[in-house]
């Protein structure tokens, strides 16, 4: 009999999946069951979906800004990019339990500015060369000079100076540093590490001149996305946190994705998530959240989430399903999240609600026309 009832739950499970409509846990209901039905009582769900995803998922950090970091204004240099934007490099270090360490942060400020600048940060997990700070090598992952024209100021660091991507039992980068022994199964991996520099990148853009600290966006492309979505869900500073190709672990819903799935990611990447989310290999359909979640903690604020066409590892279906099943939670604030409810078609970008997105036509990769729809939706959406 009990076997009957799986094999029926099991089929039900697949229907769903096969007609694109699974049954996703609801954002706006407590673990206690509790309908939440004014933006008052947000927070406090909120707060519940944020310790779901930080004990199941991406992990714990040991710290928030280090007390005693230091940033520092390496070099100030006017008149880059033919006088248009002025450079700065900056450097945060920090001291923990286990010793040093800091992170570079990159950043390109309009000259032509009347008003303090909006600023695109960018979580670089591609070689150093596709950030270039001299600008001699130009790439379209980090297109600072078209950021600079429309108006934005430009930042960036290399993920590798938070922790490099390879699994080393987490004993260089920040968990060298920072980490209680014995790690715990909520203890954070790699990606949360990466996150969080992100927000230290962010305690150092904000007091800088020229910089609007009210209208930052956190870009990350694929592994780099779904640490945006981590560092816009918990850092309240984010005004519009883009994830571009995220996929599984990202943007993409785990039940019933196609391509990678959370079984797949954990035993080819087991460092990016903590040692708990390995209990959800093959059993995505009884995870108590999903990834819609992770873009509703974003709310009310901004979120993006682009595709691209030939990217079935990822899902482009599952990508877009998130951000409609995030969409309650904008409502619940009179706000509207995604606009559209059927996917929009290649080069269509869906920007009239609080979440946008887009679908382009192409492979797997962070491209100027993903930029350019980023820009857009933020000259329509992050007030001036
Ligand atoms: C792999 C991985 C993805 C990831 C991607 C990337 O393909 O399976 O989850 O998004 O690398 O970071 O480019």
């Amino acid at each position: 009999m009990s076997h009957l009832l799986s094999i029926a739950a099991l089929l039900t499970a697949v229907s769903f999946a096969l007609a694109g409509e699974v049954m996703l846990p609801d954002p706006l209901v407590t673990n206690a069951g509790v309908r939440v039905t004014t933006p008052a009582a947000w927070p406090a769900r909120r707060a519940e979906i944020l310790e779901i995803f930080t004990r199941e998922m991406f992990g714990r950090a040991p710290v928030a800004r280090p007390a005693g970091m230091k940033i520092s204004v390496m070099e100030t240099t006017p008149g880059m990019m033919d006088g248009a934007a002025e450079r700065r490099l900056i450097r945060l270090d920090w001291t923990g339990p286990g010793g040093t360490g800091g992170m570079n942060l990159i950043l390109f400020v309009p000259t032509a500015q009347q008003k303090p600048a909006g600023c695109f940060l960018l979580i670089c997990n591609r070689p150093s060369e596709n950030i270039d700070p001299t600008r001699v090598q130009k790439s379209p992952y980090w297109p600072a000079e078209a950021i600079i024209a429309r108006g934005y100021a430009a930042a960036t660091f290399y993920n590798d100076d938070l922790d490099p991507d390879k699994h080393d039992e987490f004993k260089n980068g920040v968990h060298g540093v920072f980490d209680t022994l014995p790690r715990g199964n909520d203890a954070w991996g790699t990606l949360a590490a990466w996150a969080w520099g992100a927000s230290r990148a962010i305690d150092a853009l904000v007091e800088q001149p020229g910089i609007d600290a009210k209208r930052i966006a956190v870009v990350g492309h694929s592994r780099g996305g779904k640490t945006a979505l981590w560092c816009g869900a918990q850092d309240e500073r984010v005004a519009l946190t883009i994830s571009n190709n995220s996929g599984c672990g990202g943007a993409a819903i785990s039940r019933g994705k196609a391509g990678e799935n959370v079984a797949r990611i954990n035993k080819s990447f087991p460092h990016w998530f903590n040692a708990n989310y390995k209990n959800w290999d093959n059993k995505e359909f009884e995870a108590p959240f999903d990834q819609h979640e992770l873009i509703a903690l974003c709310a009310p604020r901004l979120v993006y989430v682009a595709s691209a066409t030939e990217d079935a590892w990822a899902d482009p279906a599952a990508e877009f399903r998130a951000t409609v099943a995030a969409t309650p939670v904008w409502q619940l604030f009179g706000l509207t999240g995604m606009t559209a409810t059927a996917q929009p078609a290649a080069e269509q970008p869906e920007q009239a609600g609080h979440i946008g997105y887009h679908l382009r036509t192409g492979k797997h990769d962070l491209t100027e026309y993903d930029w350019q729809q980023y820009m857009n939706f933020a000259d329509k959406h992050l007030s001036k």
